[in-house]
């Protein structure tokens, strides 16, 4: 199929084809799909010619030379090749930010933020990007950064991210993705993962679009492996989403931005980007719903750590060590026996920043909000607040359902630097600590 081509803001054409997308399924499987029959080489990735006169092109995501298991790239079969463009000149970053983070220097101290304010009208999807902090070097491919965005207009322009990949969490309003590879909806309650280097528009499905983005400059984000878990579980990777090959015939301006080594930039083409008439490979986005997550937990006693929770893990050089883990906490049963039940008191050497899609956590009784944020950096103690210890200390310990919210972590290995925008945000909330004040001495000797 052709995109069509849909601008402005959200209309019911751009949700009529939101809401009729094929898929393909799988995390991590050798993909491919045309959009127009016979489009896709047989045989060969770079016949002498290709079908219907496109122009076959690698992506690589990977080095080369990397491993089998981690190796990714796309071979994309396009109507011009992306090397015909114009120079790329320097763009305003708006409140986009990137690493190395040195605006601020790493605080100790347990943060919390609100929801990010309105929007000015107009504000697509990229102009509604706003870094929160993260860590690591882009132009090194390590480390992360935390953005969110509040946008209420579809993007007209192309984007790029070519230092890391992207971790789209919609919280609020839907998104249709018009990828390289072709279209993705992600609502909230499902993530998408944007590859390095894909280019990408954004369209709203409602008149607002809040969410939260990973940007992972590190390895790309894989499945967990299982070890004893077994071969089922977690994230299944059936429930993966690739979008089918889908194109523009566009020619005319294009404004196409670009963000390299912690810079936007642009340049204006002279035809649609998008225009991949049929692909094969590994480097590919997903749209991942994650009420299908397969929630593993206690059945006897004890709170497991959350790393049982994670969706997608971006591994270190160091065996274990994540370079940022994607974790959820969906809907589950708690029956833990003689067990405080919600998350408990800890420090962690790794940092841990929070958001909350819908609903509520069960470690906090107030204050953490749908589109709001914390900020636990490395060693920094943090746990239930008090409401929830005297309530979860006294509970009667029947089965119960947990099922009031869906809240997740971008957990990292590194401390999270805030952006000076973060840092000094009004929307920032002054006085976190209270939560943990009043927790009383107990102690009888
Ligand atoms: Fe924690």
């Amino acid at each position: 199929m052709t995109m069509g081509g849909v601008a402005g803001s959200a209309n019911e054409r751009t949700i009529k084809i939101a809401d009729s997308l094929e898929y393909l399924s799988g995390f991590g499987n050798e993909h491919q799909s045309e959009a127009v029959p016979g489009a896709l080489p047989q045989g060969r990735n770079s016949p002498q010619r290709a079908p219907l006169g496109l122009y076959a092109e690698q992506l690589s995501g990977s080095a080369f030379t990397e491993p089998r298991a981690g190796n990714r790239r796309s071979w994309l079969y396009r109507i011009r090749p992306s090397a015909a463009h114009p120079p790329f000149t320097r763009a305003d970053n708006g409140a986009l930010r990137s690493a190395p983070f040195t605006e601020t220097v790493p605080d100790p101290n347990r943060l919390r933020w609100n929801p990010l304010p309105d929007p000015a009208p107009g504000t697509d999807w990229l102009a509604g990007l706003w870094t929160l902090g993260g860590n690591g070097d882009a132009a090194q491919r390590t480390g992360m950064a935390v953005h969110l965005y509040h946008a209420n207009a579809s993007m007209e322009r192309v984007f790029s991210d070519a230092d890391g990949e992207l971790l789209i969490v919609p919280e609020r309003g839907g998104l249709l993705l018009r990828t390289e590879l072709g279209l993705l909806t992600a609502r909230p309650g499902d993530v998408a993962l944007v590859p390095r280097g894909v280019r990408f528009r954004v369209e709203l499905l409602d008149a607002t679009a809040r969410g939260y983005v990973c940007e992972n400059y590190g390895q790309p984000f894989q499945l967990p492996d299982l070890g004893p878990i077994g071969a089922n579980g977690l994230a299944n990777p059936r429930d993966f989403r690739a979008p089918v090959a889908a194109y523009e015939d566009v020619e005319g301006p294009v404004e196409v931005v670009s963000k390299y080594c912690g810079n936007l930039w642009r340049a204006v083409y002279g035809h649609s980007p998008l225009d991949v008439v049929a692909w094969h490979g590994t480097h590919v986005p997903y749209v991942y719903d994650l009420r299908t997550f397969n929630v593993i937990g206690t059945i006897s006693y004890d709170h497991p750590d959350p790393s049982i929770f994670t969706v997608l893990t971006s591994p270190s050089d160091t065996p274990g060590l994540a370079n940022v883990d994607f974790v959820v906490f969906a809907p589950r049963w708690l029956v833990g026996e003689d067990t405080f039940r919600p998350p408990y008191f800890h420090r962690n050497v790794m940092s841990e920043y929070m958001g909350l899609i819908e609903g509520a956590y069960d470690a906090k009784a107030e204050g953490f909000v749908p589109g709001g944020g914390s900020l636990h950096n490395m060693m920094s103690a943090h746990g239930p607040d008090r409401e929830t210890f005297d309530k979860a200390s006294a509970a009667e310990l029947r089965p119960q359902k947990v099922d009031d919210g869906l809240a997740f972590m971008f957990e990292t290995r590194w401390p999270v630097t805030a952006t000076a925008l973060a840092a000094n945000a009004d929307h920032l909330q002054r006085g976190y600590d209270d939560v943990w004040q009043g927790l009383e001495r107990h102690f009888r000797s």
